[in-house]
């Protein structure tokens, strides 16, 4: 998949994001997934806009630092993880826009440092940035228990146990590497009946767990809820099934009226926070998907906040408890 595309980060549903978050207007745009840059340079392309710049890899900075050039005075970069949006000083700052591309970019998965491939021969590592530990900590150091559970929760990966059994045999004669996980996979594995590769799933579970992707997701989403004004804009782009319900969730349960019961009448219920004007997400043109086939599992969902609150309330920690307690295995590494 990655030696057949192409050498830069295409940007997915760049005209999506642009047509729902209207920079044309002006104003300031929070980009959490600064990545290669590509949705903040077209937001600058328009006059009088600012961004503020998050991205939890470093080597973000160098194309944020270009952008200063381009456009002086109004890019503001921050090696932060997103779900520290708070940490952000905005001084009476009018946020139009807040989106999120989520994962990780095209440049990132060839880096053979941050060995997020099957076909890296770098260190098991998989940490986007500001990580506690590695992937080769999770294979090597978890108990059998907990690595089943996060193949079998973030990978959906059916062979899980089998899998693991092997890992734990192997990892008593010495440390698991890329190559050694992939071939124990391959070796557990055999009924190879998919298009995909088969660490695919494997490798997806332990790229959510090091970068606690789903902890990460849930608050990066309920603190920019915080930070937006009245009219503003959350879109975010998610390419695999957990993100997605997650946003979903989110975006539903602070959009619709709850009906406890058919006999109460929903007017009298306080009014929702968001406006969602699309239920369907909205995923790639044709045109886009010929261009991009790695976008094909992309799907945008926006939001707009209706009026100005810092509080609101939601049970978006409590659905999802399981999969942040999982995450929270990793302290004990
Ligand atoms: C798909 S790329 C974004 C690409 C960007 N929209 C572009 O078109 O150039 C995702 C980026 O989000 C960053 N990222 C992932 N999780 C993050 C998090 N929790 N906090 C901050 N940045 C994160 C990754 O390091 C990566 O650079």
């Amino acid at each position: 998949m990655v030696s057949d595309a192409p050498k830069r980060h295409y940007p997915v549903l760049l005209n999506e994001i642009i047509s729902i978050i209207t920079p044309r207007h002006g104003g300031t745009f929070i980009d959490c997934t600064f990545g290669q840059g590509n949705y903040s340079k077209k937001i600058l392309e328009f006059s009088n806009t600012k961004v503020i710049a998050l991205d939890r890899d470093i080597d973000s900075k160098k194309i944020a630092d270009k952008l200063k050039n381009i456009f002086p005075n109004r890019i503001l970069f921050k090696n932060l993880k997103f779900s520290q949006l708070s940490n952000l000083k905005l001084k009476n700052e009018n946020i139009k826009g807040i989106v999120f591309d989520l994962g990780y970019s095209l440049l990132q998965m060839k880096n053979d440092k941050k060995g997020l491939s099957f076909n890296s021969t770098g260190e098991l590592n998989m940490g986007l940035g500001i990580n506690n530990f590695s992937a080769k900590d999770v294979i090597n150091k978890l108990d059998a228990r907990d690595i089943e559970k996060i193949f079998k929760y973030f990978g959906e990966e059916k062979e899980a146990k089998k899998i693991v059994n092997l890992i734990i045999k192997e990892r008593e004669k010495k440390e698991i590497d890329t190559q050694l996980l992939v071939d124990i996979i391959k070796k557990a594995k055999r009924k190879k009946n998919s298009k995909t590769h088969t660490a695919t799933k494997v490798f997806q579970a332990l790229r959510i767990f090091v970068n606690k992707e789903i902890t990460e997701l849930i608050y990066g989403l309920i603190n920019a809820t915080r930070i937006l004004k009245k009219d503003g804009i959350l879109a975010v782009v998610t390419f695999h099934s957990l993100e997605d319900r997650i946003v979903k969730y989110f975006f539903k349960s602070l959009s619709e009226k709850k009906s406890f019961s058919r006999y109460q009448p929903k007017i009298n219920q306080p009014e929702t926070l968001f406006l969602r004007k699309q239920k369907k997400p909205i995923v790639p043109s044709e045109k886009e998907l010929r261009e991009n086939i790695s976008s094909r599992s992309a799907k945008l969902r926006f939001v707009s906040k209706k009026f100005d609150s810092y509080k609101f309330e939601t049970d978006i920690v409590e659905k999802f408890k399981f999969l942040i307690d999982i995450e929270n295995l990793g302290d004990k590494i």
